[in-house]
């Protein structure tokens, strides 16, 4: 394990049992070189003292929001500006639901506030409270905002009730603080990734479409690991309901028509990654008043072929990405009708999911995918999608460097 020396953690500690086992993480930080500045909730003073900590820490701690002086050596924006990271250990359920609301209406919360830093969170609380709704509610909202979880652990609680709501330990948060204080790779960075997700939304009359019921969700966490890994992200998205990654530039397209045109806009990009649901037809000719019933019988739909933006962009001569990638969503012969896409489209790799209905896969968090190339098939096992995301991205900068070699 390396260590994080010369960094300055900012050790935030919540109202609960478990505050007791931040000694212990002082301890472990400080004997590997960090510096750790701490600020205690109200609540914290009732079960760890000012006192302790401080002498643990070499610091002074801070533990009121309107303390003059403390505004005056060091503020609340101050205390996390100087930060190399944030820690809210334990993070009670009181803590998380105001950091998942932006409240600040104490030094704790408003430093969290502050802060472009990354935050980790050592949840500890009652096994009621942890599967609460409200509880679970705000943990998907903060994980959504890209802070970092440990733990909790099942155990027997101080309550005497057994379950997950166990602070993680101390050692389990060190290991935390250190992975994320780590330089991450980034051998994607001044690499351009174009990439394309969600449903599109073919227009039948003004209030009528044809699309289908993609979440987004797997094109959205391509892109959040495509930035992780150092890129400059061009997602072009049919209509979802999902943040913007951050650092991600975001091009909200309805029609497959649009997302081409824009694709091709986006263009020249070294990675394409088409994991968009695109209607394969659209209404010919849309209506452009609402269509009535029983004005001349029921209407007939005459259909007409979208473009394959997949197809258009592989084949492309001059712009074409290096690595195009495309998702094959298939609910049976998945491997067969993938290898048949393959050549089909003209793509480098197509990464197939099953999407039978009872797999729920579609707006579900886990997806079991086969990527398919020219070298064969590797199945991989069921993952979450942000797993299958960076891995994936991670497979895509490795097949990038031979062509950057080639071209040097
Ligand atoms: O042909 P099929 O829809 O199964 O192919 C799926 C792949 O092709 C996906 O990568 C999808 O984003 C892409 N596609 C496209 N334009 C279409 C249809 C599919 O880019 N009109």
């Amino acid at each position: 394990m390396t260590s994080p020396t010369g960094k300055t953690v900012l050790l935030i500690i919540g109202g609960g049992i478990a505050a007791f086992k931040c000694h212990e993480l002082i301890r472990l930080l400080k004997t590997r070189g960090a510096l750790v500045r701490i600020i205690m909730t109200r609540a914290a003073e009732e079960f760890v003292t000012p006192l302790t900590l401080a002498s643990l820490s070499g610091e002074k701690v801070h533990t009121a929001l309107f303390s003059l002086t403390d505004e005056i050596e060091m503020g609340h924006i101050e205390l996390s500006r100087a930060a190399d990271l944030l820690v809210v250990a334990p993070a009670t359920a009181d803590l998380m639901a105001k950091m998942a609301h932006g409240l600040a209406d104490d030094l704790a919360s408003t430093a969290l506030l502050a802060t472009d830093k990354r935050v980790l969170i050592a949840p500890a609380m009652n096994v009621r409270m942890w599967n609460h709704q409200a509880t679970q509610r705000n943990l998907s909202t903060l994980k959504r905002d890209g802070i970092t979880v440990v733990g909790p652990n099942d155990g027997e609680m101080a309550c005497g009730e057994f379950g997950p709501g166990r602070m993680a330990e101390p050692s389990e948060i060190l290991a935390a603080i250190i992975a994320m204080l780590q330089p991450k790779a980034q051998p994607l960075a001044g690499k351009r990734v174009l990439i394309t997700a969600g449903p599109t939304r073919e227009p039948i009359d003004p209030v009528r479409y044809i699309s289908n019921h993609s979440s987004g969700k797997q094109g959205y966490a391509l892109a959040e690991a495509a930035v992780a890994l150092g890129a400059e992200v061009v997602l072009v998205s049919g209509p979802v309901s999902l943040p913007i990654p951050h650092g991600v530039q975001m091009l909200p397209v309805e029609t497959a028509r649009d997302m081409l045109k824009a694709c091709e806009e986006e263009l020249p990009a070294d990675i394409a990654i088409f994991a968009a649901a695109v209607a394969d037809w659209r209404a010919e000719t849309a209506a452009v008043e609402k269509m009535k019933k029983g004005k001349g019988g029921t209407p007939v739909l005459t259909l007409a072929e979208n473009p394959d933006i997949l197809r258009t962009i592989a084949r492309s001569s001059g712009k074409r990405p290096q690595i195009v990638v495309g998702f094959a969503a298939e609910t049976e012969h998945v491997v067969k009708h993938a290898t048949e896409k393959l050549a089909k489209k003209g793509c480098d790799l197509i990464v197939a999911n099953d999407v039978s209905a009872e797999l729920g896969v579609f707006g579900g968090d886990h997806n079991k995918v086969h990527l398919v190339s020219a070298q064969g098939v590797e199945s991989w096992p069921d993952m979450t999608k942000a797993d299958v995301a960076c891995k994936l991205m991670e497979r895509l900068a490795l097949m990038l460097v031979p062509h950057i070699r080639a071209a040097e």
